[in-house]
């Protein structure tokens, strides 16, 4: 038990020490989301809880040095992310939990590489972390209500209800979704849920 309370409370203080307030503050409750969903559907709420907790850690660093670190996982940089190197927070984040706090748990570095986007073949955490992000109680959306209705899904109508969602606000508001997520709509697409 408690096999990651060392290096999570490291990361935590790390995050709040290099992210706005306002930020550290919506990690928090990434965190609680996360390892919330990870009780419910019987995932490591401990490992939820430290990916949580750091996802955004380098997000409020300069563009030039999250770009020097999201390099560092061996994938090309996108077109997609050069035209916005903010995207690449998630992957420089993983980096440095990988190489300057020793995490070498493959399933919390793909959930915080990939945590905006979601990816194709993602595993279950980083299910969760992409579902929690964009549930946090404290998202314009996210009342009471809605946070348990989506708790009474399964596993994965919640993620792929939250996909779709994400998805519809993005292309409504105009924003360029990453490519390949009409990919994960088809992907994750669970009948009768919207
Ligand atoms: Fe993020
Ligand atoms: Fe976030």
């Amino acid at each position: 038990m408690d096999r990651f309370v060392e290096i999570t409370e490291k990361i935590r203080a790390f995050t709040q020490a290099s992210v706005k307030k306002s930020r550290y503050e919506h990690s928090v409750r990434v965190a609680e989301m996360c390892a919330r969903i990870c009780r419910f559907y019987r995932l490591d709420s401990e490992k939820g809880y430290l990916a949580g907790v750091g996802h955004d850690m380098c997000k409020d660093f300069p563009v030039e040095k999250m770009i020097e670190l999201a390099k560092k996982d061996g994938n090309p940089i996108t077109d997609f992310e050069m035209k916005k190197p903010s995207l690449l927070h998630g992957r420089a984040a993983a980096v440095m939990m990988k190489e300057e706090f020793g995490i070498s748990d493959e399933e919390i570095l793909e959930a915080v590489a990939y945590h905006t986007s979601g990816k194709s073949g993602m595993c279950d955490l980083t299910k969760a972390l992409f579902v929690a992000d964009k549930i946090e109680p404290c998202r314009p959306q996210a009342t009471p209500k809605y946070i348990e209705q989506k708790f009474s899904l399964s596993f994965d109508g919640m993620v792929y209800s939250v996909l779709k969602e994400n998805y519809n606000y993005l292309t409504k508001k105009g924003y360029e979704v990453f490519p390949g997520t009409e990919g994960l709509l088809e992907e994750y697409k669970v009948e009768g849920v919207e």
